[in-house]
């Protein structure tokens, strides 16, 4: 009869240990027991970049790396991107499962109601160099949220959270477009409520003198389809940073802008960024082989290709593909796409990216919309940000009411100096 369990024997002392394995699983604790001595603090695992290593028990996402599947709540993106809204999706990540006519019609209220944000933010805004990128002006604001609402702290009371959580999705656009007006120099648009929740945020974004202004549907719609798809993506770098900040029980506010300062990097969400400047510098399909060539020497990395978990097609990278097709319909077709599919085919036929299953992630297609549709490219980080704001609050307030959660403290293997004696700064 075969046993949930690993038997182990070490070899340095002969003695033969039985590991319990649960969920594919064992418990990095159990270890412990493997001693030389009684005082010796027994084996530990070590595993630098979280490799193998699952750091939580989570209902939110699901991913399925090698068959290429991401599912929120159990629900398959595909679906979701199709039928759902962003709101409806958010609702769905916090709360576990889809709203009734009446829950949403509430939750997008209460949403719709939180999205003006305190006048001295404003004058923060102000404070920042005309050419201060959007990402960093949107990190620290986040951040500074968290002194106009000092009951964020009480993270244990529900009603805080959720009043935080309606602030933090609420606000995120509205910090997004005063960030972009401010480098651009226009004056900050302020949020319509007659709007939903994306058309509100090109409103704010790209209201000019218009008294009234009325965002167009087929762009409207494209743009919530990619926050749907950005909304979570279960333990990577940025949401990894809002539990571990979260889990020393930081207010929402600190742990989210340290959650969108991971994102800011350019192997993460600033990849979008990225991706971009690329594929202008390769300036031509006939770059391509060279430009792959400079990718197989080390050189340079093909931005928007490769992942962590997915050795698959992203599902992700599909959905967005079809969508930028209608949104080319719209504006026109943004001409470096045909570098990026030409680069994915010649990719995906070379045996260096085959070999290491590198495949277009999120990233490698989104920007292209975000591009057709009038964002400036330093702007691409700053709409991931907007579309996991949810998933990050959601991933945050599980940490918190799950009773095997601590305050996150890895372990080191130190490999510095033995004990020796401080010397004088005349005897060195
Ligand atoms: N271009 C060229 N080679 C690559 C790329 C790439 N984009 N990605 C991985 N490789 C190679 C590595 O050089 C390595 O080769 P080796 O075995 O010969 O040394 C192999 O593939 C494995 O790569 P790792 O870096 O070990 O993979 P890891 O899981 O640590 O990295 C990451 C994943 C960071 C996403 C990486 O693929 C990358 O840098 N991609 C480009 C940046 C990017 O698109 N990031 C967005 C990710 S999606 C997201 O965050 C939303």
């Amino acid at each position: 009869m075969p046993k949930d369990s690993l038997t182990v024997i070490d070899n340095r002392t002969g003695k033969q240990y039985e590991l319990p394995i649960q969920d594919g699983t064992i418990h990095a604790t159990d270890l412990r027991q493997i001693q030389l001595a009684p005082d010796d603090h027994g084996l530990l695992s070590y595993d630098p970049a979280f490799m193998n290593t699952a750091a939580c028990r989570s209902a939110i996402s699901f991913i399925d790396g090698d068959k290429g599947i991401l599912r929120y709540r159990g629900y398959p993106i595909e679906q979701l991107a199709e039928q759902s809204t962003f709101l409806e999706t958010a609702y769905l990540l916090l709360h576990g499962e889809l709203p009734s006519a009446s829950e949403l019609d509430r939750w997008v209220f209460d949403i719709t109601h939180h999205t003006i944000i305190h006048e001295n933010i404003k004058k923060f805004i102000d404070g920042f160099h005309h050419d201060a990128h959007p990402m960093g002006v949107f990190v620290s604001t986040v951040a500074a949220l968290s002194t106009f609402y000092p009951e964020a702290k009480h993270i244990e009371d529900e009603r805080s959270r959720r009043d935080q959580i309606f602030r933090l999705i609420a606000k995120a656009p509205t910090l997004a477009a005063f960030a972009h007006r401010h480098t651009v120099g226009m004056p900050y648009a302020y949020p319509d409520n007659d709007l939903s929740y994306t058309g509100n945020f090109l409103n704010m974004m790209f209201k000019a003198t218009e008294v009234k202004y009325t965002p167009h549907p087929v762009l409207e719609k494209a743009l919530d389809i990619l926050f749907i798809l950005h909304a979570d993506h279960e333990q990577n770098a940025s949401t990894s940073a809002m539990r571990g900040v979260g889990s020393a029980h930081a207010d929402p506010y600190s742990a989210m802008a340290a959650a969108a300062a991971a994102l800011y990097g350019p192997l993460h969400g600033g990849a979008n960024e990225q991706v971009l400047r690329m594929l202008h510098e390769i300036g031509s399909k006939d770059n391509i082989p060279a430009y792959i060539q400079r990718v197989k020497n080390g050189e340079v990395r093909l931005m928007g290709f490769g992942h962590r978990i997915y050795k698959n097609y992203d599902p992700r990278a599909t959905i967005i593909k079809q969508t930028a097709d209608q949104v080319f319909d719209l504006t026109g077709k943004n001409p470096v796409i045909d570098i990026a599919l030409e680069l994915e085919r010649i990719a995906l036929q070379d045996d260096y990216f085959v070999s290491r299953k590198l495949y277009p992630n999120v990233d490698f297609y989104s920007g292209i919309i975000y591009e057709a549709m009038k964002f400036p490219i330093d702007m691409f980080p700053v709409l991931f940000a907007i579309g996991r704001t949810p998933g990050w609050l959601a991933q945050w307030q599980e940490m918190l009411l799950d009773k095997e959660q601590k305050i996150a403290r890895p372990r080191q293997v130190y490999i510095g100096s033995p004990l020796r004696d401080y010397a004088p700064i005349e005897k060195r």
